[in-house]
């Protein structure tokens, strides 16, 4: 009983939000990147002026992170130390291809996270690694208009074959969208998109939603051709929704937010558009113009693995009043009262992440990959950088427990279990440094102040006896 022998303990972290070096090695600027800490963080949402550059008045976390451009061999053999079996990273699109649609890559980026490759070989660390987390070449961004155009699955092909051919051998286990939803809830943090006045919002998104699809579905195609034992995944921004009240509206309020998160990973992982999307696309007059072959390429490659996310589960009402209050999630969800909440009001439900997954295996019945997992907290370290994380292992444990649940009990295929932040870095939601969900402190501030000391925390000797004992023992 427990997780397999071959589980991928490990922990994951995205380029844009731990890399810094962002005019270094030939690097291009990305959409990632000019996002500030604060309110103007998501200033397309906020109808706010566009930021397709850094101005003096704003913070941008994102140019130096935590600086892991300098730091990566100390802490690759931090996350050595505490054992872990993968390492999920991003690539950061316009460090391979600075505008992104150029034809031939730039060396020195490919060679960058050869070298990252390399060094977790060196420590039996195989890589996991997530072609796009939100970024977006700017040129592409301003040029074509990021995703809403159909060139940028051409872009995105010309990376795959690029990364596939060069790191074979190096890398077995690829995603291709980071959290593929967040395109709607998120879309110029997420995908570079950005709208101007007079267009149909959902109809832009959905159309980039099917250049997405269908590049991830190329992707898969060309991993497999390249290197039979590549191993494919989707990833959604998971958490599985709870109605308010037994009300079959709300009931059936909850089933419409699920499928719209579903509607991406159905795609990815049975090949066809669901006849529920496309009956809400008819009835909101969205049409998604699909070019010739895009059915059948979606249909012929299919993702070999789901991969999530998952942080709470969340709720739904069709009650007003309930409706106005959010909890804080950039998924607006209602407040569930028997959960309490993180210092940012993300609800801590691990019975939610069994259901989570049960829901996610029901349904595609293909093996689980859980890529993001964690608490964000606020740490204080004493003179040594030690901090007494306690909360973050009683978090962690307690999720750590339902998915051996859903394991053992349930007999779901769980892949791994990658925690998110394994080493302090920016927040993607807020811009924030003091967001924290490491195992590893690092000494950096909000706004940017700090020697960027690497320490370890509590957690860190907590989680490197989980993984020695494959799950077995997670006493604090
Ligand atoms: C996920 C993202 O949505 O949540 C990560 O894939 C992100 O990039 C993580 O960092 C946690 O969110 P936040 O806003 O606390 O950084």
């Amino acid at each position: 009983m427990g997780f397999r022998k071959d589980f991928l303990w490990g922990g994951a972290t995205a380029a844009n939000q731990c890399e810094g070096g962002y005019n270094e090695g030939g690097r291009g600027l990305a959409n990632v990147d000019v996002v500030p800490i604060g309110e103007d963080r998501f200033p397309v949402i906020a109808g706010k002026k566009k930021m397709f550059d850094f101005d003096d008045e704003h913070f941008y976390p994102a140019k130096e992170a935590i600086d892991m451009y300098h730091h990566w061999k100390e802490d690759i053999k931090l996350f050595a130390e505490m054992g872990f079996k993968t390492y999920r990273l991003s690539l950061g699109w316009s460090r391979i291809f600075p505008q992104g649609d150029e034809t031939e890559p730039n060396e020195e980026g490919l060679k960058f996270y050869e070298d990252i490759f390399k060094e977790c070989k060196k420590y039996g660390i195989e890589p996991l690694v997530t072609i796009t987390h939100f970024d977006c070449p700017m040129h592409l961004v301003e040029k074509y208009g990021a995703w809403r155009s159909r060139e940028l699955v051409g872009f995105y092909e010309n990376l795959c074959n690029v990364i596939f051919n060069r790191y074979k051998g190096l890398v077995k286990y690829w995603l291709t969208f980071n959290e593929i939803n967040m395109i709607l809830h998120a879309p110029f943090m997420g995908a570079g998109l950005y709208f101007e006045e007079g267009d149909n919002v959902e109809q832009v998104k959905y159309q980039a939603a099917h250049h997405e699809l269908v590049a991830s579905a190329i992707a898969t195609k060309i991993a497999h051709e390249v290197d039979p034992e590549n191993q494919v995944g989707c990833m959604l921004a998971a958490g599985s929704y709870y109605p308010y009240t037994p009300k079959p509206e709300d009931v059936w309020a909850g089933r419409q937010e699920e499928r719209e998160n579903y509607f991406f990973i159905d795609v990815q992982s049975r090949g066809e558009y669901p006849a529920y999307a496309l009956k809400e696309m008819a009835r909101k007059g969205i049409k998604v113009k699909m070019e010739e072959g895009d059915k059948e390429l979606l249909k012929a490659h299919t993702v070999d693995f789901i991969s999530f996310s998952y942080y709470s589960s969340r709720v739904a009402t069709t009650d007003p009043e309930l409706l106005e209050q959010t909890a804080g999630n950039i998924f607006a969800s209602v407040k569930n009262p028997y959960l309490e909440a993180s210092e940012w009001g993300w609800q801590i439900d691990p019975l939610g992440l069994r259901i989570t997954m049960n829901d996610l295996y029901d349904r595609y019945q293909k093996p689980l990959f859980i890529v993001e997992n964690g608490l964000g907290a606020v740490d204080t370290p004493d003179e040594n950088g030690y901090v007494e994380d306690d909360y973050r292992i009683d978090y962690l444990s307690k999720h750590v427990e339902a998915m051996r649940d859903a394991v053992d009990q349930d007999g779901v295929d769980l892949l791994g279990y990658t925690t998110w932040g394994c080493i302090d870095l920016v927040s993607a939601g807020t811009g924030e440094m003091k967001k924290r969900y490491g195992f590893i402190y690092v000494d950096r501030d909000n706004q940017g102040n700090g020697t960027l000391k690497r320490s370890k925390k509590k957690s860190f000797d907590w989680y490197k006896k989980v993984i020695a004992t494959n799950g077995e023992d997670l006493s604090n």
